[in-house]
């Protein structure tokens, strides 16, 4: 048979010698994903500006790595015109604890990594004073992408951002989420309870543990209430039988 282009072999291909050729593309591609390839994503988007894959089907990315490549791209929200970088989340995909902040910041936005700014150096202290590296925990925020002039996101941001969170959650299952500060902990919990009456006391987010406690940059302006993070820290070391040394 001699070489045919693509457009070629349409030209001679009946209706339904292409149908033929279509359903045997959809169910490879099908076996593919079944078996965890997700190579097949290109850049186009259903009404609710959801990524699909080139049959037009919803994605389903079952690791870190291909969600974070789905998500690569994002401008479901205006945040996408003012960030220098997406912070998708750090660390142990495998993790039984993971952290979840506000929005990147400054440096964050610039490095593309969560905490890595003052706030996030204090995090890595009480993560190491728990007897863990970073890389043992994973660490993310609700919002991907930095707010301008780091203002509070907006309840239209979280709505857009909100279900990368939830599927990262999934996909990494921890035991314990520790939430830092108001926002955090107020998102995840549906709740607008203080978070000063919420820390200290394990709640429940999808059936999983949730101990929510201050943010680390409250506590560089309140260093004093650093014993009350220790003692939320030392909860969760408990739960997952952590041992101090
Ligand atoms: N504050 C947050 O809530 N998240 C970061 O990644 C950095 C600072």
């Amino acid at each position: 048979m001699p070489h045919m282009t693509w457009p070629n072999l349409l030209m001679n291909t009946t209706n339904k010698d292409l149908k033929d050729v279509i359903d045997s593309v959809k169910a490879y591609i099908e076996l593919d994903r079944a078996s965890g390839i997700s190579e097949f994503f290109v850049d186009q988007k259903n009404s609710d500006g959801v990524k699909l894959t080139a049959c037009g089907l919803k994605p389903t990315s079952n690791d870190l790595k291909s969600l974070q490549r789905e998500v690569s791209n994002c401008k479901r929200c205006s945040l996408h015109k003012t960030r220098r970088n997406i912070v998708f989340g750090s660390g142990n995909p495998e993790a039984e604890l993971m952290f979840v902040g506000e929005a990147p910041g400054e440096d964050e936005d610039r490095q593309g990594l969560p905490f890595v700014g003052r706030a996030g150096q204090l995090l890595t202290k009480i993560i190491e004073a728990m007897g863990l590296k970073r890389s043992d925990v994973y660490i993310a925020n609700i919002l991907k992408c930095r707010p301008p002039n780091n203002r509070p996101p907006l309840p239209a941001e979280i709505e857009e951002c909100e279900d990368v969170l939830k599927r990262q959650i999934d996909i990494i299952k921890p035991k314990v989420i520790c939430t830092l500060g108001k926002f955090a902990s107020q998102t995840l919990l549906r709740t607008e309870t203080s978070i000063s009456a919420l820390r200290g006391n394990f709640k429940e987010y999808n059936a999983i543990l949730l101990m929510p406690t201050f943010h680390p940059a409250y506590l560089l302006r309140n260093p004093n209430d650093k014993k009350l993070v220790w003692a939320d820290m030392k909860k969760i070391m408990k739960e997952l039988k952590i041992v101090y040394k």
